[in-house]
């Protein structure tokens, strides 16, 4: 009965997101974020984990397909109880306890969860279901308990009786309940409600009216478990997690000047004693070492940063790797596919695209070197450009170790100019 499986729902087109795209494949710190319940599944080393995936199905399993998931498609998004039913096939002859998350509650933590379990388990419930009070409830299923404080039922926003808006307690949507159970009692459920849905909310019903255990877990951070249904909770959840990125790297010996307007995506590193100025975004999967400092205004995405680099202000950077003691900027653009070897430097308004900058070189000014490879300890005078492109091919510029460029200087390199 120990064991685990845990479902996903992430089937919902999310229609009140009034997208193109996929409610779960919408980004949180740079990451999709459906990816924040999936890590966290994998944390909890489940017997099975199942995505149930419906709209878009194609773009999520292609972004998320990997061994340890099973995918189970929802053809139709008839509700939330008729999802968990389309995982039903990849439970076979599952006995356990069934977490079941929602793909779109990405700042809850494992800690949570873990509480949430063991309560499960110390009460022997057959179904918990975790719940949290709003000051502002619309929307949500609202949490009905009985007299001893167990679960009554739950009862969706459209379907409330009047006055019973008031009540302040919801379903977060997360539930743990034994296979068993959890199957039998969906199949009795109906879609006769005001959204003409099947609602697994319902099964708490059954249960009571079944005498099963079924029991509320109250949390306290309702930012923890906020679902995301609007853009305008979508930027709540990514300030949330903007936050705590934040944190997390500043109690890892990282100064953040002003965390409130500093950007970091998830998946990004940052080494000991790197200061990051205000206004600074650090996106994908950046990795910057340590004792660097980035100016404000930077935007550096994908690239991977050595120790004590010093980032100018209003840099912007993109697929590049840069070695040890590097200077770049004020000023500077630097595009995919470019390498700055150790203690080279790229100054104010130069733009470096697919280039390797030998160890000790500098452009220190208004300059463009694309398509280049450059040698070490060379000197690019003020204005010198590459001349890479001929009009229908790229043509490389190949300068050896030591060379002095003079002010204004065209280098062509294009074989067959017109
Ligand atoms: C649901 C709950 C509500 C709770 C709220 C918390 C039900 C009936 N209602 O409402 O009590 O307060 O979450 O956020 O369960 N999904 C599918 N297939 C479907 C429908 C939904 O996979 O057919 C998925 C969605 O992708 C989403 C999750 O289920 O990840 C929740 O769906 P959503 O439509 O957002 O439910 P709510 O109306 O918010
Ligand atoms: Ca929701």
């Amino acid at each position: 009965m120990n064991e685990l499986a845990v479902v996903i729902l992430a089937a919902g087109k999310g229609t009140r997101m009034k997208s193109d795209l996929v409610k779960v494949l919408h980004p949180v710190a740079g990451s999709p974020m459906l990816r924040y319940p999936l890590d966290l599944s994998r944390n909890l080393k489940p017997s099975r984990l199942i995505v149930v995936v419906g709209f878009q199905a194609d773009r999520v399993q292609e972004k998320f397909k990997a061994q340890d998931v099973t995918f189970a498609l929802q053809k139709e998004q008839l509700g939330t109880g008729h999802a968990v039913l389309a995982a039903k096939p990849a439970l076979r002859g599952f006995r356990g306890r069934v977490l079941i998350l929602s793909g779109d509650v990405p700042l809850l933590t494992e800690e949570t969860v873990s509480k949430f379990l063991k309560s499960h388990q110390a009460r022997k419930a057959v179904l918990s279901v975790m719940t949290v009070e709003l000051e502002n409830p619309k929307g949500y299923g609202r949490v009905f308990r009985n007299a001893d404080g167990s679960l009554l039922r739950i009862t969706e926003d459209k379907d409330l009786k009047p006055g019973e808006e008031k009540v302040r307690e919801i379903n977060t949507g997360i539930y743990c309940v034994d296979a068993d159970f959890l199957f039998s009692a969906l199949s009795q459920v109906t879609p006769q409600n005001a959204q003409k849905e099947y609602y697994l909310t319902d099964i708490v019903a059954r249960a009571n009216s079944e005498k099963k255990k079924v029991f509320p877990f109250l949390v306290e951070d309702s930012l923890e478990v906020m679902g995301i249904n609007t853009r305008v909770e979508l930027a709540r959840a990514n300030q949330g997690m903007k936050k705590k990125i934040a944190e997390q790297h500043m109690l890892d010996g990282v100064t953040l000047i002003d965390p409130e307007t500093t950007y970091i995506d998830r998946e990004v590193k940052i080494g000991r004693d790197s200061v990051i100025h205000p206004s600074c975004h650090l996106l994908g999967k950046t990795s910057l070492g340590k004792g660097c400092v980035i100016e404000p205004g930077c935007k550096i995405a994908n690239t991977q940063v050595g120790n004590q680099v010093t980032i100018k202000a209003s840099s912007v950077i993109s697929e590049c790797k840069i070695e040890d003691l590097v200077e770049v900027g004020p000023f500077a653009h630097l595009r995919p596919d470019s390498l700055l070897r150790g203690g080279s430097k790229i100054g104010n308004f130069v733009e470096v695209k697919k280039a390797v900058i030998g160890k000790g070189t500098k452009a220190n000014h208004l300059s463009y070197i694309g398509d280049a490879t450059l040698g070490e300890k060379i000197n690019v005078g003020a204005g010198t450009v590459t001349c890479n492109y001929d009009g229908k091919k790229k043509h490389p510029t190949v300068i050896e170790d030591g060379v002095f460029i003079g002010s204004n200087t065209a280098l062509s390199s294009g074989q067959d100019r017109p």
